[in-house]
């Protein structure tokens, strides 16, 4: 008994400080992986369950791979696309979305495909490796985004190959694959945001695929804050100020409560901007 009160109170502790560093940031964004969208329902990659312990990222996610047998790589793409265009965001992209629209959080930098983050309402989405909802031509500069354009449904249902309307050829999904560099606009971009941030609050993510991992690392080596959720350590929990154990949706309800607390001086602050559970309880 006592040792859950323990825990339960150093875990409150660790809220109120990422709130208080969070409240008092000049400039802060987010860093996130995998790990925001599981309660999502999306799987991530590592770990228990995680992707790549049944698919060998070799076999589907290469250009190798694809060069090999497109069919495969393209039925785990549009598997991916069919599971996650079902998906909703949960309240940890809310929160994100929400402390952007206070004014705390100028950007969030994400590894994710998925397009949870601009779908909780998110604006200033910075996506290293693609979006599953866009696809590009293999030869010319074709691109579509199939959400955008209504054509989602016809592509899935689509047994053949699908191919450039304008030339002909194979289209891949718009996203990186392992051995291929990121988008060099969003990349510069993400490194411009870690120069600049003052904090980086760093979600669900292992932190080991680089080069996006150097963002929270930037952020450290110029001297802000980091503030980690997760329920595991990660490769990024080393350079953590603070560290918080949990899953994102959870944690993140639980800190945007002290947040709105801390803003509100503890009431009256209006409620419009706020999404989900009141505050004071
Ligand atoms: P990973 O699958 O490597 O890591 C997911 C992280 O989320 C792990 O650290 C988990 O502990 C954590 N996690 C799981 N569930 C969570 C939850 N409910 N709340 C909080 N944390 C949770 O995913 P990424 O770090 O995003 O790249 O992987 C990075 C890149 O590797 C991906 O973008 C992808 C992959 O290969 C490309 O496709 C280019
Ligand atoms: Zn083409």
């Amino acid at each position: 008994m006592g040792r859950i009160f323990k825990v339960s109170r150093s875990a409150n502790n660790m809220l109120e400080e990422a709130a208080r560093l969070l409240v008092k940031s000049r400039f802060a964004i987010a860093f996130t992986g995998a790990g925001i969208s599981a309660e999502s329902g999306v799987p991530t990659f590592r770990g228990f369950n995680g992707l790549w312990k049944k698919h060998r990222p070799e076999e589907l996610a290469t250009p190798e791979a694809f060069e090999k047998d497109p069919h495969l790589v393209w039925s785990f793409y549009k598997w991916r696309m069919d599971l996650i265009r079902k998906a909703k965001p949960n309240p940890a992209h809310y929160a994100l979305a929400e402390l952007e629209g206070i004014g705390i959080l100028k950007a969030v930098v994400t590894q994710n495909v998925d397009d949870l983050h601009r779908e909780a309402g998110s604006r200033n989405v910075v996506e290293l490796h693609g979006n599953i909802f866009r696809v590009r031509c293999t030869s010319c500069s074709y691109k579509e985004n199939l959400k955008e354009s209504g054509r989602l449904e016809a592509f899935l249902a689509e047994r053949d190959l699908p191919k450039c309307p304008r030339c002909g050829s194979l289209l891949r999904p718009d996203v990186v694959w392992f051995g291929e560099p990121l988008p060099r606009k969003a990349l510069e971009e993400a490194f411009k945001l870690a120069e600049t941030a003052d904090l980086v609050l760093v979600i669900g993510t292992s932190g080991v695929v680089y080069p996006a991992a150097y963002v929270p690392q930037i952020v450290k080596e110029h001297g802000g804050k980091v503030i980690e959720v997760n329920t595991e350590r990660s490769g990024i929990t080393p350079i953590a100020d603070v560290f918080i154990r949990g899953r994102a949706g959870e944690v993140m309800e639980g800190l945007m409560e002290k947040v709105r607390v801390m803003l509100n001086g503890g009431g009256g602050f209006s409620d419009r901007l706020f999404r989900g559970r009141g505050w004071g309880d």
